[in-house]
């Protein structure tokens, strides 16, 4: 064996292939580790395209979110990339999962800023992921565009932080309306997410809508997202028999709080807002889901020829029907490139200047201008869900 490895180290060195000795200064230098390999694979690939990044929850309690939002932004950039991409160059999303944890969000977004040295960051979510996200953007002056993060503070955190959607005083005061004037309901509750900067923000804004309108809201109960227990809560709000009671959760807990709620007796109608989008919602929930109501941002059902090629298109590559948040994810990407094509360059102050002049862009999840708070202004959709299926409703403009 070793006689063999030798004679054949011999005939290579005879050959000038084993140790090559290099007499002419090569360009650049072959890199001497995998690392280098990569980083210098990385410049070669900077030059020819460009890097956005996204950050999304692709593991983990809401891993639903991530993974369709992921698909939707795939869709938009596969379409911009045949059509030419941007300013002749193609788009490349650098994806972290950040296992649906605001901290890892937080690293997940400086990774991208300072390692990658992404032009513009796509995501989060879930809005208490966002918040941790967007001081970093802004620090860096990094454009950043939540496709579905609602909560007011989001777009707040400064002028390079965006979001395509409505925002939560929006929704919440849809489905209080909805409740108020179509269900005529007198007297709600509400059960509240107190680790989450979405459900906290919702129920202040169901609360005082609902009181306004003339209803009452006669309890509100508190859980931490993950908790798997919810009957003390439900035993307590059944007793004083509300008409509805508001979940604004994200489907992960909520599936679970209607099972328990119907198992205890508690007959209210259920109400709830775009978090419960995701199917494990109807796994977890079953038929205690069917007859509740939701705010949400788009129905598969708009017969606008948009939509529904949106939905033809995201069906052929990913085999099922988009949620809202695959819709939004598509149109951040697509608001995204519609902004760096405009821009004058692709340095971070042009491409935040060229977001926020952003006006009537033909989004599958809404027509999007954006306003001077970086959000986007549009109508809601009220969804009932029916043998676990969302089914559309109405539909509320601002
Ligand atoms: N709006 C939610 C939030 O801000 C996220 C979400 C949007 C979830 C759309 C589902 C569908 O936390």
């Amino acid at each position: 064996m070793r006689r063999i490895s030798l004679a054949l180290a011999t005939s290579l060195a005879l050959l000038g292939l084993a140790c090559e000795k290099k007499t002419t200064p090569v360009p650049s230098p072959a890199p001497a580790t995998p690392a280098d390999a990569a980083v210098a694979q990385a410049a070669q690939a900077e030059s020819d395209s460009i890097l956005i990044g996204e950050v999304g929850s692709l593991t983990g309690s809401e891993a639903a979110f991530g993974i369709t939002t992921r698909d939707g932004i795939d869709l938009a950039i596969r379409e911009t990339n045949a059509e030419g991409g941007v300013k002749g160059k193609k788009i490349v999303v650098r994806v972290y999962d950040d296992q649906s944890k605001p901290e890892e969000a937080a690293s997940a977004a400086t990774r991208l800023i300072t390692q990658d040295k992404v032009k513009l960051i796509l995501g989060e979510v879930a809005s208490s992921n966002s918040l941790a996200m967007a001081p970093k953007a802004q620090e860096a002056k990094v454009p950043m565009i939540t496709p579905s993060s609602t909560n007011p503070a989001v777009t707040q955190v400064g002028d390079y932080i965006f979001r395509v959607c409505f925002i939560d005083p929006f929704q919440g005061f849809v489905i209080a309306k909805f409740a108020r004037e179509n269900l005529k309901l007198n007297r709600a509750a509400i059960l509240k997410d107190v680790k989450s900067a979405y459900s906290i923000g919702l129920t202040e804004v169901f609360e005082r809508k609902f009181t306004e309108m003339g209803g009452k809201v006669i309890d509100i109960q508190a859980y931490s997202k993950g908790d798997t227990d919810f009957r003390a809560q439900l035993t307590a709000l059944k007793a004083q028999k509300p008409e509805g009671l508001y979940i604004p959760g994200y489907y992960s807990d909520v599936g679970i709080i209607a099972k328990q709620a119907r198992e205890l007796g508690l007959k209210a109608v259920l109400l709830g807002a775009d978090g419960w989008d995701g199917p494990p919602l109807f796994e977890l929930g079953g038929s205690a889901i069917d007859g509740a109501y939701l705010s949400n941002h788009y129905s598969t059902e708009d017969p606008s020829p948009r939509v529904q090629n949106f939905i033809k298109a995201y069906k052929e590559a990913y085999g099922s029907v988009p949620d809202s948040l695959a819709a939004l994810g598509y149109d951040a990407a697509r608001v995204a490139v519609d902004a760096m094509r405009r821009a004058k360059d692709l340095t971070g102050p042009s491409i935040r200047e060229a977001i926020a002049q952003t006006r009537d862009f033909p989004g599958v999840a809404g027509t999007i201008t954006i306003d001077e708070g970086r959000n986007a202004v549009k109508p809601a959709v009220v969804l009932k869900v029916e043998e676990g299926k969302f089914k559309y409703v109405a539909t509320v403009a601002p």
